[in-house]
C-alpha cells in the first residue's frame, strides 16, 4: 500500500497556471501574475480566477467590468514574475516590463503582445470566498499569434508556456515531452474491460 500523508486543508494542486491578468485601472493598463486559475465553461466559454481582494488589478476589474487573461511564454518568465511582485499601486509595470499593450472588441481590457495567446474577458461573476475574489469571466474573443498555430490550430510547443511549482523549492517549469495521445491512450483499458 502507497504511504499517504495529510496535509491539511490547502488549496495545493499541481501543477498550476500561469496567467498575466490586465485590466485598465483609472487610465492605465496593470498585470498581475495569477496561478489559481482555468477554464469554467465552455458553451459560453467561461473562465475563473481566484484574486486577492486587496490586489490593485481588481479595482480595475471592477471599474471596467472587462479583464485579459494573457498567457505568458517562457520568453518572458522574469517579466511575468516582477508582475507577481510588484504592485500596480506603486510601479507602472507594464511600462518597466517593456510590453506593448493592444485592445480587441471589449476596448478596455489591455492585451501584452509578447504573450503569445490573449484572452479578452467580461466580469459575469464576482463571488466573495474569503481571502480572494473568484471572478468569472466569459471569453469574449481569443487572439493568438499566427506563428503558434499549426494547421489552423494553437501549438503548445510554438506558444511555449510555462508552470508554476508550488510545494517545496517554487519553481517556474516548462512542459515536458508528450507521454501519450488525449481521448485515446485510454482506449487500452475500454477495449479491456469490454
Ligand atoms: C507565481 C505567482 C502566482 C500568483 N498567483 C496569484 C493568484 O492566483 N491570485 C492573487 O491574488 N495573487 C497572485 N499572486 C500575487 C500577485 O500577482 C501579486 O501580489 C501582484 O503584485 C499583485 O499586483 P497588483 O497589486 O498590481 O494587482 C501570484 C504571484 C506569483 C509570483
Amino acid at each position: 500500500m502507497i504511504k499517504k500523508v495529510k496535509l491539511g486543508s490547502s488549496p495545493f494542486i499541481c501543477p498550476m497556471p500561469v496567467f498575466l491578468v490586465g485590466a485598465n485601472v483609472g487610465d492605465k493598463p496593470n498585470f498581475l501574475t495569477v496561478a489559481w486559475g482555468g477554464i469554467a465553461g465552455e458553451r459560453p466559454p467561461m473562465i475563473s480566477i481566484a484574486i486577492r481582494h486587496k490586489r490593485y488589478t481588481l479595482k480595475g476589474i471592477k471599474q471596467t467590468g472587462t479583464f485579459s487573461v494573457n498567457i505568458p511564454s517562457k520568453d518572458i518568465v522574469v517579466e511575468t514574475d516582477y508582475c507577481g511582485m510588484a504592485s500596480g499601486a506603486q510601479f507602472d509595470k507594464a511600462i518597466n516590463c517593456h510590453f506593448d499593450i493592444f485592445y480587441g472588441k471589449l476596448l478596455n481590457a489591455p492585451m501584452i503582445e509578447q504573450c503569445p495567446l490573449n484572452l479578452e474577458c467580461k466580469l459575469v461573476h464576482l463571488i466573495d470566498l474569503g481571502s480572494h475574489a473568484l471572478i468569472i469571466g466569459s471569453i469574449e474573443e481569443t487572439h493568438i499569434n499566427q506563428t503558434c498555430l499549426t494547421n489552423g490550430k494553437p501549438d503548445v510547443t510554438k506558444i511555449k508556456p510555462f508552470i508554476y511549482s508550488a510545494g517545496y523549492n517554487n519553481r517556474y517549469q516548462v512542459f515536458g515531452d508528450s507521454i501519450a495521445k488525449a481521448f485515446s491512450a485510454g482506449s487500452t483499458i475500454i477495449n479491456r474491460e469490454k
